[in-house]
């Protein structure tokens, strides 16, 4: 049931190409609209929408806050994101015109339920995003939009995690295609340049042996930073994560902008920074603010790990181990980019002999408070 994979991590890493494909099937006509029928909020109900509130946990909060710069940027709609855990404990504001995004791949989290809970007996109209058929969470959203990962079986997130941000996009471009934005030819490019998401996908696993020997030569490490900027943070956030949960490493992600307000004092000789970086395309000038944060770090001792897309020279001379993602619109980039940091940590877990679908502590599917 495996598929000849030793794990079920591995076999879902491998599926992602598929699984972005089906999310995406069905969901864009020949003429390049987006016919997203099954979210049953009218359009003028969405139309009138003046705040998007994403809920969620774990990883899926991760896809929440990459959401958010998607959905502020292409609709001009405020945005936040919070976690499920804590949203209805602050009294949040929510009335008939805020929609409330929940995302969840078993659709049974119960923070993520309570969450919902609270939002719709404010008025919120909800939408989930999820992967589990008649799950409790889409059964009592308004809408729901299914994520098409197939049964996610690891405990640790990857394909469905790929699928929510498919997701998220679409979401986020409906919303900007119901609406009329000024953004309205980008918005037709991004559609068009979601087909060939899946075989980008497909190419980065096709690249992984180096960083799978580059994860068992740092088996031995305590730490492990990660550092990201604009869509690439929450990227930074997600590989931090697995790498807890499935190597029992502390890692932890920071916003790039931050590390000159106290994270760099954690740099020392040899210490492992992944570095995820923005295109240097469209958002020039963030690239090459952290391109000089590479190069601060480096020059503190550290043994960067950079992931930038194919064709970035500058990187090149301050990368000590360099991952290259094929080029995509910026905001799409987590969809290839977070790819090399699963293979990552599922590597370095296997290295230090843990049992990678099952990590210690952890259930797939968190059923309470
Ligand atoms: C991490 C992971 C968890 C889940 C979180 C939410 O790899 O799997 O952080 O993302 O528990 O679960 P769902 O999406 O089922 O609500």
């Amino acid at each position: 049931e495996k598929g000849g994979y030793d794990y079920f991590m591995l076999k879902e890493i491998a599926e992602q190409p598929k699984a972005v494909a089906d999310t995406l099937l069905g969901r864009i006509d020949g003429a390049g609209s987006l016919t997203l029928d099954e979210v049953r909020i009218p359009a003028n109900v969405l139309r009138e929408v003046d705040k998007v509130v994403i809920v969620a946990c774990g990883t899926a909060f991760h896809a929440g806050l990459i959401a958010k710069y998607a959905i502020e940027h292409w609709t001009r709609v405020p945005c936040e994101v919070e976690l499920a855990s804590e949203f209805r404990y602050r009294d949040p504001i929510l009335d008939q015109q805020t929609l409330v995004v929940a995302v969840s791949q078993s659709g049974e989290t119960m923070d993520t339920l309570m969450a919902l809970r609270h939002a719709r007996e404010q008025g919120a109209k909800v939408l989930a995003i999820c992967n589990t058929n008649g799950s409790t969470i889409p059964r009592e959203s308004d809408a729901v939009l299914y994520t098409h990962a197939g049964p996610e079986v690891a405990v640790a997130s990857t394909k469905a995690f790929l699928t929510q941000l498919v997701a998220c996009y679409l979401v986020a471009l409906y919303l900007g295609q119901v609406r009329g934005t000024k953004y309205a030819d980008e918005i037709r490019a991004v559609v068009r340049d979601l087909a060939s998401i899946s075989g980008a996908v497909e190419r980065v696993l096709e690249t992984m042996e180096p960083v799978r020997e580059l994860a068992r030569s740092l088996a031995g490490k305590n730490t492990v930073l990660f550092l990201g900027r604009h869509v690439g943070y929450p990227v930074a956030l997600e590989g931090a994560l697995k790498l807890k949960e499935l190597a029992y490493m502390h890692a932890e992600g920071f916003a790039a902008g931050e590390l000159k307000h106290g994270p760099i004092a954690l740099i020392e000789d040899d210490l492992p920074v992944v570095v995820v970086v923005p295109s240097p395309r469209g958002r020039s000038v963030l690239h090459d603010k952290i391109v000089s944060n590479i190069q601060e770090i480096r020059a503190r001792g550290a043994r960067t790990i950079v992931v930038a897309e194919e064709g970035d020279d500058a990187v090149v001379p301050y990368a000590d181990h360099l991952i290259r993602v094929p080029v995509t619109p910026t905001l799409l980039q987590p969809l290839v980019a977070t790819v090399p940091l699963q293979v990552f940590a599922c590597e370095l877990a296997t290295a230090r002999g843990n049992e990678v679908d099952q990590p210690r502590n952890l259930a797939k599917s968190v059923t309470v408070e």
